[in-house]
């Protein structure tokens, strides 16, 4: 299952170039890139830049907190709480182009020193009990069988009064998922519980819930604004970047991926939800 996972998610081949020169296009130079100006291309998850916002805000994490991006992708993320909330991230991802696209945006965004991401499997972290005061994760619950498995390593490396947020895609309702999804091209890679299982199989492995929010009209508009395209304006230029984005990444069938993920969200097939959870 995880060589399929990797597969769907490194189809696409190296990225780093291709995105650098993404940037370049949008006349975005690397000497005075901030974050935001990848917000169009470095938010793989429901909601875009603007749920990771919500996440971190949930989360409000104080400068020096170690916190553990799980599923980093190409580290938006894990550069967005680098550098809004002067944190040091380590972000682990199963995609080895992904992590090393990670690295390279780290670097152009002059965040490197707060960040540090490796290769490896959520499912056997290689990291000591108690190691982290924050996971972090959005939308690689997706991709996960093993949900207890997942769960118990994070509450492993968590320490003690630690906090795991999650953005997460939920099923919901009783209608048929259409595919290929952005997480899963077919069926079997999709891996979906609804919103209570989730929480149980949480709370079943000993954390507290701190918040929980429904984000489900926040994603449907931020689907609808993506597809037509309005991408956040660029911190460093003041102009709408061209239309970088996932495609970029995912390859030319991403729109019908997208079409068929805010068909789900219309026809409340599926939900987004945010949480944060505490380990005693
Ligand atoms: C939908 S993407 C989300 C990426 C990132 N969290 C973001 O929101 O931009 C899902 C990510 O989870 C990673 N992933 C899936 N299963 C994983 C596993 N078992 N261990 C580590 N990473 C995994 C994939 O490689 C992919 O980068």
């Amino acid at each position: 299952m995880m060589d399929l996972v990797h597969s769907h998610y490194a189809r696409f081949g190296v990225l780093t170039q291709r995105l650098l020169a993404a940037l370049s296009d949008a006349g975005l130079t690397s000497s005075a890139l901030r974050g935001g100006d990848l917000a169009a291309l470095d938010q793989f998850h429901v909601g875009g830049r603007r749920a990771s916002e919500d996440l971190a805000h949930l989360l409000s994490p104080r400068a020096g907190t170690k916190i553990l991006d799980l599923g980093s992708g190409i580290g938006g993320s894990a550069r967005l709480l680098a550098e809004e909330y002067a944190c040091e991230v380590v972000g682990l991802d199963l995609t080895e182009v992904y992590c090393q696209t990670a690295r390279a945006l780290g670097t152009e965004t002059g965040l490197q020193w707060s960040l540090h991401f490796l290769c490896g499997n959520a499912l056997s972290l290689p990291f000591a009990d108690n190691s982290f005061d924050a996971v972090w994760s959005q939308d690689v619950a997706v991709n996960v069988a093993d949900k207890n498995a997942l769960y118990r390593e994070i509450v492993r490396v968590l320490k003690p009064g630690g906090k795991l947020a999650i953005n997460d895609i939920v099923a919901s309702g009783s209608g048929a998922l259409q595919f290929p999804l952005p997480w899963a091209p077919e069926p079997r890679w999709n891996h979906l519980l609804d919103a209570d299982a989730l929480r149980h199989c949480i709370l079943d492995r000993g954390l507290q819930q701190v918040a929980w929010q429904d984000k489900t009209q926040e994603a449907k508009i931020w689907d609808t604004a993506s597809r037509r395209q309005a991408l956040p304006t660029s911190e460093q230029t003041g102009r709408v970047p061209p239309p970088m984005g996932a495609q970029q990444t995912f390859g030319p069938d991403f729109k019908l991926m997208t079409d068929n993920l805010l068909q789900a969200l219309e026809d409340g097939v599926i939900e987004v939800v945010q949480a944060v959870f505490r380990k005693p």
